[in-house]
């Protein structure tokens, strides 16, 4: 069960963080460098998620999660946009055994009702397949955008409970797509820029943000490494003050 909310009580952290959200970006970039189509460079990004989900599960990271395809990517070129639907479905057929394998349980978020009935149907079956496993939990937003979870999550509470005439944090929070989960300790993005781009904008109100240049293929296990190292020199003060931290 998630922890309760950073804003409405300061909340324990460990050294690692127990939950890591990642934007990786810069795969395009990655093959344009390399006079290579696009999807080149999303097929090696494909790689390095399995790396980095080796090397969380090997660092005692408990939630990785990892924004996929947001709900503006379909403003992309039509092409750019089924190779990656096509490239989620074989990495969805390949991996899920895997990750079963090794204890970790898979769940997708975002509106997946905009996606192929097929790809719906290998989502639903990878998720029943692992979601007993609790080493790791890896969730992949797909068709993932902050405001649409927002609103969602409102929809799903007017509907539970029709006659509410005003909403508190707590009432909203279960309905949310991330509620299986605490909220990010460390946000990565990779690729340069720095913005959010409609990622989880309600669960990152007290997470430390971590920006690098390296493209998402080539981000590996000393990168991780680093940004761990950087989230570890933070002073995580939730609103308090410095000399508060040192009270007992
Ligand atoms: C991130 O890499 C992957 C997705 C958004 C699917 P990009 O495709 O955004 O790569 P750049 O930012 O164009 O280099
Ligand atoms: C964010 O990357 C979405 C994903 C990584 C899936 P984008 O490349 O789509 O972000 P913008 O368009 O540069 O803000
Ligand atoms: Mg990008």
């Amino acid at each position: 069960m998630a922890d309760l909310s950073s804003t409405q009580s300061v909340p324990s952290f460990d050294a690692i963080p127990k939950h890591l959200a990642i934007i990786m970006d810069g795969n395009g970039r990655w093959a344009t460098q390399r006079f290579m189509p696009r999807i080149a460079g999303h097929s090696k990004g494909m790689d390095a998620v399995r790396k980095i989900v080796e090397a969380c599960a090997e660092q005692g990271i408990r939630y990785l999660t990892l924004f996929a395809f947001s709900s503006e990517n379909w403003r992309r070129p039509e092409e750019e946009v089924s190779i990656l639907m096509r490239l989620f479905m074989t990495a969805l057929q390949r991996e899920v055994n895997k990750l079963h394998a090794n204890n970790i349980c898979l769940k997708v978020v975002g509106d997946l009702s905009r996606f192929d009935v097929a790809l719906q149907e290998k989502i639903r079956e990878a998720e029943c397949k692992t979601a007993n496993n609790s080493r790791l939990i890896v969730t992949i937003c797909a068709n993932y955008g902050g405001r649409w979870d927002v609103v969602q999550a409102m929809n799903k509470l007017l509907a539970a409970q029709p006659t509410i005439s005003s909403i508190k944090e707590h009432d909203l929070a279960p309905y949310l797509a991330m509620a299986h989960a605490p909220e990010p300790d460390l946000f990565i993005r990779t690729g340069g820029e720095k913005r959010l781009s409609n990622f989880l904008l309600w669960q990152l109100a007290y997470t430390e943000l971590y920006f690098t240049d390296t493209y998402w293929p080539d981000f590996g296990r000393t990168e991780l490494k680093t940004a761990i190292h950087s989230y570890q020199k933070r002073e995580r003060r939730f609103g308090r003050t410095s000399a508060q931290l040192l009270e007992p």
